[in-house]
């Protein structure tokens, strides 16, 4: 469109954006104040109109259907339990949950052996079926999807490996099936697809794993995280996205935000309240903000992953009635 004044023309650009939201850990149980932040930055993200929203993993903190309620609830509170709205992927902390508690490192081993990872899928699926392809879905083929959304075919993959005591005994290493890199390979060359930008979500990341806190606690845990958070055949996956042409993935698990470039690919990683911002040592945004990143997708071709966010909420929000109601209490 083009807005032609006396003295100016302005050549009014379309733009396809995204926002995109990760690691938002909701537990009634565990994170109580995180359902409140991620109210706060789906008001901002939907007063701000964006054209679609993804979330990439750990979407509830302990993967418990308390959690996936209280998340379910907000969605539709904002009349976003919408495929063309919204599109997911899982995170480790929906199946297997994390460390909440300094006894839970005693315990926490044993809850992932004994946690029924096709059950946490089935949750997973139930907690958001409003936002996947319609087709019949089974714990073996909900991932990966594909979802044509504007100019933008959204693949949803499943990185999260099962329980293993020696390669994944706390649940935070990465993998991707045999099956599961096959379909991504035969959906991401598919010619339907071929003149639209390819976006992947999936939780676990593809740079360098450098946490940082001011916060003991933090540190600990992340120190803790940092020696079993590895994506297994993260070469492959790489060599995929590249061959395939994908343009953009999006990640979150580290808590760490950026936006890097790998071979070709740009990469959008995220977290509701990162650690801190990624080489600026000096800043920690634990409580500071809300963050998320923004994918701008113009109608020429040009893509663009921007750090957004430091959305500020208020301390004591007035809405704790609301809140309480998302939490089921
Ligand atoms: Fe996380
Ligand atoms: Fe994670």
């Amino acid at each position: 469109m083009i807005l032609s004044g006396a003295d100016v023309t302005i050549e009014k650009k379309q733009v396809f954006r995204i926002a995109h939201i990760s690691d938002t850990h909701v537990s009634p149980e565990y994170n109580r104040r995180n359902i409140t932040k991620l109210r706060d930055l789906l008001a901002h993200i939907i007063e701000e109109g964006f054209d679609h929203i993804a979330i990439t993993g750990d979407i509830t903190g302990h993967g418990e259907e308390r959690g996936y309620r209280s998340v379910r609830r907000l969605l539709k509170y904002f009349g976003l339990l919408d495929y063309d709205k919204l599109s997911v992927t899982i995170g480790n902390h929906d199946i297997f949950g994390g460390l909440h508690r300094a006894e839970d490192l005693l315990t926490f081993g044993r809850h992932c052996r004994t946690t029924n990872y096709a059950e946490k899928l089935r949750m997973f699926e139930r907690a958001f079926r409003e936002t996947f392809p319609k087709k019949a879905y089974s714990e073996e083929n909900l991932f990966p999807f594909v979802k044509i959304v504007g100019p933008v075919a959204l693949i949803g993959m499943n990185s999260i490996r099962a329980f293993h005591p020696f390669l994944n005994p706390v649940g935070s290493n990465g993998d991707v099936s045999d099956t599961q890199l096959e379909e991504a390979d035969r959906i991401l060359r598919h010619p339907s697809i071929a003149e639209l930008k390819k976006v992947v979500l999936i939780h676990h990341h593809f740079n360098k794993y450098e946490p940082c806190s001011d916060s003991f606690g933090t540190t600990l845990y992340h120190r803790f995280e940092s020696r079993t958070l590895k994506l297994h055949r993260k070469k492959e996956l790489e060599k995929l996205f590249r061959t395939a042409g994908v343009d953009v993935v999006l990640h979150g698990h580290t808590h760490v935000e950026g936006v890097y470039s790998r071979q070709g690919i740009l990469y959008s990683s995220t977290a509701l309240t990162p650690v801190r911002a990624k080489n600026d040592g000096a800043v920690h945004y634990g409580n500071a903000g809300l963050r998320f990143n923004e994918v701008a997708i113009s109608d020429e071709g040009g893509i663009e992953v921007i750090k957004r966010g430091a959305v500020a909420y208020p301390k004591g929000s007035s809405s704790r009635a609301l809140d309480k109601k998302l939490l089921g209490e």
